[in-house]
């Protein structure tokens, strides 16, 4: 991914508003890491995926790799990443706004690689909103306190941290995490 530099605080500013930052700082999902999500998070083609805060569209790209059939969509803060992402990212809707406020029941999944101060709200946010069975994603951070459906071990050493929204009834399963060939999967006992 091309790298943004800058010497100007005040560029910097623009392209980056304080907020953004606070929430996130601009780190790319590095190429291939999502490459075997669909083994644990399967979905339909056409399935609606939103990569929340998508920056430059790295997030996107990697999506798009694993879900060629997906419609995929981005949202981020920052209006000058917003317009690069969409020049990089041209078959996917990239919109500029808030994440935290934008409605995510459209989504069969939603792909994060934010801070991990950040996931317990994503976590009440999706499970709030997102229709049971649908996938909160994380890159690197976990959900604090939560069993995640699976755990996969990307290339280049960060993690991909998958959840499922509960099923009606289900809120009490219990989940037991196995590791098959790197990647963590649960099995789901019901109470
Ligand atoms: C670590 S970068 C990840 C970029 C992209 N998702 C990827 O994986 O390549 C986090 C991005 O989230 C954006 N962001 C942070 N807070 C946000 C918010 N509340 N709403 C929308 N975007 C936000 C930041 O501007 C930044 O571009």
């Amino acid at each position: 991914m091309a790298r943004f530099h800058t010497n100007s605080p005040l560029a910097l500013l623009l392209v980056y508003p304080l907020n953004a930052w606070r929430d996130a700082p601009l780190f790319p999902t590095p190429p291939d890491a999502l490459n075997d999500l669909p083994d644990a998070a399967p979905l339909e083609p056409g399935a609606r995926v939103l990569d929340a805060g998508c920056g430059l569209g790295d997030g996107l790209i990697a999506l798009r790799q694993a879900y060629p059939l997906a419609r995929l969509e981005g949202l981020e803060w920052s209006r000058p990443l917003r317009w690069l992402c969409a020049r990089r990212c041209p078959w996917a809707q990239v919109h500029w706004g808030d994440m935290w406020r934008a409605d995510w029941s459209g989504y069969q999944l939603v792909y994060l690689f934010q801070r991990p101060e950040s996931m317990a709200r994503a976590w009440a946010k999706g499970c709030a909103e997102m229709a049971p069975g649908a996938w909160l994603v994380s890159l690197e951070f976990p959900v604090p306190g939560v069993q995640p459906h699976a755990r996969q071990q990307a290339p280049g050493g960060r993690a991909a941290w998958v959840y499922c929204t509960p099923r009606e009834g289900r809120m009490s399963d219990t989940t037991k995490v196995t590791t098959v060939s790197g990647i963590t999967k649960p099995s789901i006992t019901a109470e």
